[in-house]
């Protein structure tokens, strides 16, 4: 902690050549908005708010909002509230993560461009977490984070759905001709019910639980459901925190995002058989700490961490099951051997200290396993290396059909997403089940902006056969609720001629999860001619913010973030 004592409103004063001047300026405006002198010399908290007409997981953070400004007040700090970008998942074009930069840009800008002593992070949607820790981190306030919490499940024929799994389901049924239109249209009212994230352990869950990993939020408060009065009671608590923390100094996430909570948060995300993304995300936050995740020690991790949670995409609950079973508290004493317990959270309290008092309420073991009697042994992520991804590439080996985790095979390429949507279903698509599907320039400097696509459909004549999974292979993404056996993030990225790029029709590929390899079966020599005619594409002609990305982007493996954003 510092000794610094707050200064409310005095904060970074606006330069005039006069301090007095702009102090006094500065109380006169904010008296504009009716705070009285005893208010106006209040520490202050800022509430990060990221509510959107174009967000529908927060749509409930004006109750939110109420709720940490009423724990701000009782404990004699002033909240303001002040808005950032907004990234809501389905609704931004080309993708999410390109502007999760932009977002990370405007936290750390208006954090510390605006006077406030602490600040309380609001986000929950995949890209608002991470961009909010990444920016807060580099503006080195004390912070604390609360998130939205998960939806509810919706009820289709007496059936749960949660999104975004089940959407994917029913979409892959709908493809295969074994539901109709009709059927389709009335499931797209019923996938999505309340507000909050999506309902499975995706992108926003695992990020989520992440957050609270790394002691930023308030224990075992990351999965509450978006509509639980828990979810107000953690928001009120956590504006009183902050506003102790706005007069103490700290903690500041330079004392929390350390090298062993990091490591916390890979095994908290190994254990739960997170998204895929948040391996991209959790190497940006560690990134903003001059920290390097070395993929051989991931895996290593990965190797010895059991998955203990049943949950979607990958096993059968969903985040509402995940809270009442026990949520993170449960998961992180099945793993407890394995953690750095010398962390610190918010509230103060190690990791050590937490973990020692009673659980209030046994744990749901049909939800939350025992690590001696996992969903898996082993991890649900691990890194591949190999000649078609020399600088790395993930799979989601829980979310794998087990029969294709060795699996070799011939590629099927699309060079493109336009070409992939032109030709996946063309009948007469030269393909088989045994086939290995390769998709080219969907990568981060790609003017895709790396989608989530990484997910690519089974070619329509094979789906109608019943083929539910084949190798897929691509430096795309893919959604924290999507599965199959699916190469992502592979590094570098076709658009900078890496070696996916000269893959042609008809090469052999060879995936071993067992080997934690991804070769391209062919000649050194013939590589090498293919690399020496290869023309990058084409990149438009680019202003503004797309050029900066473009420009400044760093590969998956480097979480995507900007070059000009680490650390001096
Ligand atoms: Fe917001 Fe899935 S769309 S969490």
């Amino acid at each position: 902690m510092t000794d610094r004592k707050p200064l409310g409103f005095d904060n970074g004063l606006t330069n005039y050549g006069d301090r007095d001047f702009a102090r006094y300026l500065r109380r006169s405006f904010a008296s504009s908005m009716g705070y009285s002198g005893a208010a106006l010399d209040k520490p202050i908290v800022g509430i990060c708010t990221t509510e959107s007409g174009f967000n529908n997981c927060h749509r409930h953070f004006p109750e939110m909002i109420e709720a940490v400004k009423r724990g701000v007040l009782a404990a004699g700090a002033l909240p303001v509230t002040f808005p950032v970008i907004s990234l809501g998942e389905v609704f931004l074009s080309p993708t999410s993560l390109v502007y999760r930069n932009l977002m990370a840009m405007a936290v750390e800008e208006m954090i510390r461009a605006q006077p406030m002593d602490a600040v309380v992070l609001m986000g929950g949607c995949d890209k608002t977490v991470p961009a909010l820790l990444m920016g807060a981190y580099s503006a080195g306030r004390p912070t604390s984070l609360v998130v939205g919490g998960p939806m509810m499940t919706g009820r289709h024929k007496g059936e749960r759905l949660g999104a975004c799994t089940d959407c994917r389901r029913f979409w892959g049924k709908f493809r295969a001709g074994e539901i109709d239109g009709d059927e389709i249209s009335q499931i797209e009212g019923r996938l999505a019910v309340t507000s909050g994230t999506c309902a499975v352990m995706g992108t926003a869950s695992t990020m989520a639980l992440i957050g609270e990993t790394l002691g930023m939020m308030l224990p075992n408060t990351s999965a509450i459901p978006a509509v639980h009065a828990d979810r107000l009671r953690a928001a009120e608590e956590t504006g009183a925190l902050t506003a102790q923390m706005a007069v103490s100094g700290g903690p500041v996430p330079v004392d929390l995002i350390t090298r062993e909570s990091i490591e916390n948060a890979i095994r908290v995300l190994l254990a739960v058989s997170g998204s895929t993304n948040a391996i991209v995300h959790l190497a940006a936050i560690a990134g903003r700490a001059g920290i390097a995740i070395d993929l051989d020690h991931f895996n290593r991790l990965s190797d010895e961490t059991p998955v203990v949670v049943d949950l979607k995409p990958v096993g059968s609950g969903y985040m509402e099951d995940f809270h009442t079973a026990g949520g993170l508290e449960a998961v992180l004493r099945e793993i407890e051997g394995k953690l750095n317990l010398a962390c610190r959270d918010i509230t103060g309290i190690t990791l050590g200290e937490r973990l020692a008092r009673p659980l209030a309420d046994p744990v749901d073991r049909a939800v939350i396993r025992s690590a001696d009697q996992p969903v898996d042994p082993l991890g649900g992520l691990i890194a591949l290396r190999g000649t078609l991804a020399p600088e790395g590439a993930i799979l989601k080996r829980a979310a794998a059909t087990p029969g294709l985790l060795e699996h070799e095979g011939r590629a099927v390429v699309f060079c493109s997403l336009e070409d992939l949507a032109a030709r996946i279903d063309d009948p007469d698509l030269d393909v088989t089940a045994d086939d290995v599907l390769v998709l080219q320039n969907a990568g981060p400097r790609s003017p895709s902006g790396m989608p989530e696509a990484g997910y690519l459909p089974i070619p329509k004549k094979l789906a109608r056969q019943g083929v539910k999974d084949m190798v897929r292979i691509s430096d795309a993404r893919m959604s924290g609720t999507a599965f199959g056996t699916i190469v992502l993030h592979v590094t570098p990225e076709a658009d900078l001629g890496g070696p996916l790029a000269l893959v042609r029709n008809g090469d052999r590929i060879r995936l071993s999860a067992a080997g934690k390899r991804i070769d391209l079966l062919v000649p050194e020599a013939e590589l090498a001619a293919r690399r020496a005619t290869f023309v990058a594409p084409a990149g438009e002609a680019m202003r503004g913010y797309a050029k900066l990305y473009r420009q400044h982007v760093l590969p998956a493996t480097k979480g995507c973030d900007f070059d000009f954003l680490l650390p001096r």
